[in-house]
């Protein structure tokens, strides 16, 4: 198989993931802090050394605690718009259309219920929301902002030190949906001027499934909408509210947090932004590639400049799921098609009506020799009809 939907999941991971994964959980698959045996305390020392990485990686600041591990982004996503809507009821929300339904369906459900106001910004024809766009769209009541850092659909990368600087100046918590950037581009949440940080682990962090969270930096308070276990302090009635309680409830994916801390050193030993350009090149050659074929459109994808190696087309006279079941059946090449869970952003491009597009997606894993393979199906195929 041509594996070519590393948006949707990486594949393969680092060999070091799956061995350490392997190892770590038939050594120390104990319950981390509830109690004080010794493969119990070096199951707790892995789990705050995953902390501490991701703080590091993201740059959230002094408090490692306040990461905090759930089952994925969209996971922490909820928390976070829910916590935030909670502390501030009847808040004005700013959105973008580029965001995936791990953000439109909290703020919508939201909305529908009459908790919050939610305005959705565009993007321009390159891909990039404005921050002029947010400065304009500021109300008396608006609270907090929720921006991607890197469309899942267009590969873009938002400008979130511009954006999170407009929110900053007046008053806004910039919230990151960080699914498609953690991992995959550096990041400086301090310099970024991002508040709450969401990341997916099964991604460019190179983790498994089921491993997820968020960093929220100091003075944000996120409102508690989950209650339970936490190993510590039994005896007190309500949910603790300090972090990492705070938002982590009953026991941890003790192994997703194994395979994410293997994940994260492997990316750290590589270097992300070497990963990140060696992708970019092959990305490069994919679009000029498709670029020449007749009857193909190209969405965005202007530069390799701040922009993740995702690429979204259709090929003129075949529906997207079409070309996705012939590059499958016919060449073995793995790819995604339809809405990528981000309806608006085909209402930006014009493909809502059209069943969205193809998304090819290039991974750390990904030959040159794939992307030519690729780029000579996709021209068998679109000479069918053209
Ligand atoms: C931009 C974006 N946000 C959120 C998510 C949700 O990630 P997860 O399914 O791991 O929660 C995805 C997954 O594809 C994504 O691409």
């Amino acid at each position: 198989m041509i594996y070519l939907d590393n948006s949707a999941t990486t594949f393969p991971k680092p060999k070091e993931v799956y061995d350490f994964m392997d190892h770590f959980y038939r050594t120390h698959g104990v319950n981390p802090g509830r109690s004080g045996f010794d493969a119990a305390i070096e199951t707790g020392e892995l789990v705050s050394d995953t902390r501490k990485m991701l703080t590091n990686l993201f740059n959230g600041g002094g408090d490692f605690n306040r990461l905090t591990f759930s089952y994925n982004a969209t996971d922490s996503l909820n928390m976070i718009i829910q916590g935030l809507a909670l502390e501030h009821p009847g808040c004005h929300v700013i959105t973008t259309m580029l965001e995936h339904n791990s953000v439109l369906r909290p703020l919508y459900t939201l909305e529908q219920r009459g908790q919050i106001e939610v305005t959705y910004l565009p993007f321009d024809e390159r891909g990039y929301v404005s921050p002029d766009d947010v400065k304009k769209a500021i109300k008396k009541n608006t609270k907090f902002m929720v921006c991607t850092h890197c469309s899942n659909v267009i590969g873009t990368i938002q400008p979130l030190a511009e954006i999170g600087k407009v929110c900053h100046e007046n008053g806004l918590i910039f919230v990151v949906d960080g699914s498609q950037g953690a991992g995959a581009v550096d990041l400086d949440m301090q310099a970024q001027n991002i508040d709450v940080y969401c990341f997916t682990g099964h991604k460019c962090l190179m983790g498994p499934t089921g491993i997820g969270g968020s960093y929220v930096r100091e003075g944000v308070t996120i409102g508690q909408t989950r209650f339970g276990g936490t190993g510590v302090r039994s005896a007190v009635p309500g949910h603790l509210e300090e972090y990492p309680y705070r938002l982590e409830a009953g026991t941890l994916n003790l192994l997703g947090v194994a395979g994410l801390n293997a994940g994260v050193k492997w990316i750290m030993k590589e270097g992300i932004m070497n990963i990140h350009n060696r992708e970019m090149v092959l990305w490069k050659k994919l679009r000029d590639g498709l670029k020449e074929i007749e009857g193909v459109t190209i969405y965005c994808a202007t530069s390799v400049e701040n922009q993740n190696p995702v690429l979204s087309f259709n090929v003129k006279g075949w529906d997207s799921s079409d070309v996705g079941t012939m590059l499958d059946v016919d060449y073995d090449i793995a790819c995604r098609i339809g809405l990528h869970c981000a309806p608006k952003v085909h209402e930006g491009l014009g493909t809502i009506n059209c069943h969205g597009s193809v998304r090819f997606s290039v991974g750390a894993f990904t030959t040159e020799q794939e992307i030519d393979t690729a780029i000579e199906a996709v021209k068998d195929i679109a000479s069918m009809k053209n």
